[in-house]
């Protein structure tokens, strides 16, 4: 379905994991695809690093602290729909910068509609917020749209701003804003840095004997894992309604961080045998016997969102969307595109074929 031939999108945190396989998504659907990038002066684009020769993919820079680049952006693409993906998306990170996390997430977010208003493109834009399950924080689970949002990180409440700031919007001067309240999703091209990643990663390294243990933070909390490929989709089809709204996507299942390492290990025929309690407890490979998992508590947070689980029954009914791909195909997915680069292919379109 080509829907989009003559549509173009603009998509803010290009660069990340979402936003790669976002971009992919709407070029298939034949959109003209900018994606705002930030200096850096490291390349940093190597998930899109086959895009950039496509003619309807463009890259421009700017950044999600600096107001005038934005609306310069806006003023002169009068993109048809824009997806705001950019953030400092790490929890852990943004205790420790907090200050920078409510500048992007939560200012970021508000110049874009700023742009919006005052450069008089409420008519033609559609907006896509990339707001998060960490705003419901440790509110009693499942969560949905109703559920009260209580963060418990500097993260979560620059995205709590970001989340009501669209509604403002949508409600005051009547932009076409809606807010994707998105469950963690995961896939090849995740972040290194998240736990997902981190242990696939590291699965697949001592596997190939490259790394002898994976220090691991909190084994307790619990997440509904998604794949990313399947959550994209549901961007796309929030910004395909008439009215604007706020959607939960998720998988209904939760696991915890124990779960999704003991699966992981599992795909490479890896039995792990648990021992122990606390920062005390251990991961053995139940037949040799040798260390695998260890507890360390620099990996902790100040504070923590315990139990993640989403419904996402709003997004059924209304959108048509579901959650596709199941846990274990997830982990999988993962731990042979991990195992695989270890073998050599370290691509990333190798990766990207993997997520999609
Ligand atoms: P990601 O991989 O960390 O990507 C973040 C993107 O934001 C990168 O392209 C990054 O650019 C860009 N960025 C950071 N600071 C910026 C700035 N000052 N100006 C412009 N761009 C900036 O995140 P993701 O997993 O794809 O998530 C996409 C969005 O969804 C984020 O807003 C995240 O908070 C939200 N979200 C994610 C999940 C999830 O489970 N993945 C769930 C709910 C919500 P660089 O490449 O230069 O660093
Ligand atoms: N990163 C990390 N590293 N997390 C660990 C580790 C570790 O070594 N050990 C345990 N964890 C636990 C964290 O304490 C957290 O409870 C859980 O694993 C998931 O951590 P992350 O993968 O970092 O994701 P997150 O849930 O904090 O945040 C992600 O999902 C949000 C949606 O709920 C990010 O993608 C956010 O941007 C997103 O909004």
């Amino acid at each position: 379905m080509s829907v989009g031939a003559s549509r173009s999108a603009l998509v803010t945190g290009v660069t990340g994991q979402d936003g790669a396989l976002l971009a992919r998504f709407l070029l298939d659907k034949g959109y003209t695809v900018y994606g705002l990038q930030r200096y850096a002066a490291n390349d940093h684009t190597a998930r899109i690093k086959t895009l950039l020769s496509n003619p309807l993919f463009q890259l421009r820079y700017a950044d999600m602290t600096d107001g005038g680049s934005l609306f310069a952006l806006l003023q002169h693409l009068q993109p048809d729909e824009i997806y705001n993906l950019a953030a400092m998306s790490h929890v852990k990170v943004s205790f420790d910068m907090p200050e920078y996390a409510a500048n992007v997430d939560g200012l970021g977010t508000l110049r874009l509609l700023e742009g919006i208003r005052i450069l008089g493109l409420k008519d033609r834009v559609r907006f896509y917020q990339a707001s998060s399950s960490e705003m419901f924080g440790n509110a009693p689970a499942p969560q949905n749209e109703e559920t009260p949002l209580q963060p418990c990180s500097p993260y979560a409440t620059a995205k709590l701003f970001a989340y009501w700031t669209v509604r403002n919007y949508r409600e005051s001067y009547g932009i076409h804003a809606s807010n994707g309240i998105l469950f963690n999703h995961e896939s090849p091209v995740r972040g290194e840095e998240f736990v997902t990643r981190k242990i696939t990663k590291a699965v697949a390294a001592i596997e190939a004997g490259k790394q002898e243990c994976l220090s691991i933070g909190n084994l307790d909390s619990c997440r509904d894992w998604g794949h990313a490929r399947d959550y994209v989709e549901g961007m796309w089809m929030m910004l395909r309604q008439e009215e604007p709204d706020d959607y939960v996507l998720a998988t209904g299942k939760t696991y915890s961080v124990r779960e999704f390492v003991t699966a992981a290990f599992g795909c490479l025929g890896i039995q792990i045998d648990w021992r122990g309690s606390g920062t005390g407890e251990k991961g053995y490979h139940a037949r040799t016997g040798k260390l695998l998992v260890q507890v360390d508590p620099r990996f902790f947070r100040p504070n923590e969102v315990n139990h993640l689980l989403g419904d996402a029954s709003k997004a059924r009914r209304i959108l048509g969307w579901t959650a596709k791909t199941p846990f274990h195909m997830l982990v999988r997915d993962m731990v042979m595109a991990d195992r695989a680069a270890l073998r050599g292919n370290d691509d990333y379109d190798v990766f990207l074929e993997a997520a999609e």
